[in-house]
């Protein structure tokens, strides 16, 4: 550790934190049908794969696109070469409209707004590069995306400061909780540059509604501060009530004046599934950021090869209503199929209608409310039920017992054993040392009525029920008796 630098020798990426150890405990024992049946089934990647067929059927039809083709290479000389940072500007058109069709047509992107990054991962540090000094503050609502600590502070210095969120009202984010958390950084001597919303949600896997964002938009116009959207699971928005952008806002003539105060941050690795592409964006209305940004992108360029194959996928407007389509349902039906699986055992979660995850509720587990208790309880799923989920706690969560679970980075029958091994898992639990009372199976067998019949199908099957915690009557089987 010697003669380094400060950033190579602190802890700002987190990679040693413990929550890294769900990652650890998949990648010594991953989850294989054949090979690895009790192995870790991995529910804490938010990836999108439940659309690849459909990416894949266009990559087969359209070999031109792909330059390392025979029917691409021709215009191999012309992309290999080196390119100025503005990106192609087919890839800004076609990102532009496409990000214009995710929000329904409502609101029009200027391509020349459009900077690239290596993912949004490189869009925040980008944007708090340009916003912020060392020392100075974002204030973000809890519980948010653990990846911010990094992004956004390790390497530039700058701090988050939470702003608490809590379940009693869905976590929703109030004029209140903005102006109590700004005031504290005020008394803590922290200069607050800006508030990020990450909308819709991770973990949450909610949307934001126009109120809130006007709310905030006047926030943080009456402070004179940034507002930065993290909007990179936008189309994955699979229910009502349906996703409102900032930029719906930013075109409000009441803000007009205060537009230059907005930076989206988007990118595909959600929305199309590609986060081995590294295709983030920085939208912004502010020229100097747009400026600024575009040449610090020059440490994060998307190759050209990316951008020449998703400005010609992107541009296909049948292939792009298709899979938008198809990839709202898919996810749909996922989140529908989970969420009552976990809820035919008394587990509820977050009323959500978007992202590739829910937020499961598991305080009933909890020894007592703390986050040890958490803590413990997660070590316990990960060593005992074999299932990587991610802790609140991690996501800056102000109350003890909420965990995220990924449902969209696996096949169905992937999904039917996490379900399978949640349900034995929660039987066991809730028998030995906290039953569910009789009014909650009775709220739980309403709430799981006679659409489960096809879950109990799959998940219910004779070794199930013949485990050796078979003497302890399941929730469902009580309900029914
Ligand atoms: C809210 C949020 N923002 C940003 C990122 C980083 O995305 P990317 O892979 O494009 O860098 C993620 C990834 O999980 C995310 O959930």
């Amino acid at each position: 550790m010697v003669l380094l630098s400060k950033i190579a020798t602190n802890d700002g990426h987190g990679e040693n934190s413990s929550f890294f150890d769900g990652w650890k405990a998949y990648d010594s024992d991953p989850y294989h049908p054949t090979k690895n049946s009790h192995g870790v089934i991995q529910m804490g990647l938010a990836e999108n794969q439940l659309c690849f067929d459909l990416i894949q059927e266009w990559v087969e039809n359209n070999p031109k696109a792909s330059i390392c083709t025979p029917q691409g290479s021709n215009g191999f000389n012309d992309i290999a070469i080196y390119q100025d940072y503005h990106g192609l500007p087919e890839f800004r058109n076609s990102v532009a409209r496409f990000m214009e069709k995710v929000r329904g047509n409502k609101v029009k992107f200027n391509p020349d707004r459009i900077v690239m990054s290596g993912g949004a991962t490189g869009a925040h540090e980008t944007l708090a590069f340009c916003l912020a000094d060392p020392g100075e503050a974002f204030l973000v609502p809890t519980p948010y995306y653990p990846g911010y600590d990094r992004d956004l502070r390790w390497r530039t210095g700058i701090q988050l400061f939470p702003v608490v969120c809590e379940s009693s009202n869905e976590f929703k984010i109030t004029r209140e909780t903005l102006e109590d958390a700004y005031e504290k950084a005020q008394e803590a001597n922290i200069k607050v540059k800006g508030l990020i919303l990450n909308n819709p949600s991770n973990p949450l896997g909610t949307v934001l509604d126009k109120t809130t964002l006007r709310d905030a938009m006047s926030f943080i116009c009456e402070k004179n501060i940034h507002l930065i959207c993290d909007e990179i699971y936008s189309a994955t928005v699979f229910d009502e009530p349906g996703f409102i952008s900032i930029a719906e806002i930013a075109e409000e003539s009441s803000v007009s004046k205060h537009r230059d105060l907005i930076h989206i941050v988007y990118s595909l690795s959600k929305d199309l599934g590609f986060p081995g592409f590294r295709v983030g964006i920085i939208y912004s209305y502010n020229d100097a950021v747009v400026n600024c940004a575009r040449k610090m992108s020059s440490f994060g360029l998307v190759s050209t090869q990316t951008q020449h194959l998703i400005a010609s996928m992107l541009s296909d407007d049948i292939f792009v209503e298709k899979f938008l389509d198809e990839s709202a349902k898919r996810l749909a039906e996922r989140h529908r199929v989970f969420t009552r699986g976990l809820a035919k055992v008394g587990i509820k979660s977050l009323g959500g209608n978007a992202g590739l995850f829910c937020w499961m509720d598991l305080k009933r587990l909890l020894k007592e409310p703390t986050f040890e208790a958490e803590m413990e309880l997660w070590h316990l799923i990960i060593d005992e039920v074999k299932l990587n989920v991610s802790p609140g706690a991690s996501f800056r969560c102000s109350e003890p017992g909420w965990f995220r679970v990924c449902f969209a980075n696996m096949d169905d029958e992937t999904m039917r054993i996490a379900l399978q091994r949640i349900h034995k898992f929660v039987i066991q639990k809730t028998g030995l040392d906290q039953p569910m009372t009789r009014k909650q199976y009775k709220r739980s067998e309403l709430e799981i009525s006679l659409s489960f019949r096809r879950l109990d199908e799959f998940i219910m099957t004779p070794r199930m029920l013949s485990s050796p915690h078979s003497h302890m009557t399941s929730p469902l089987v009580r309900a029914r008796t």
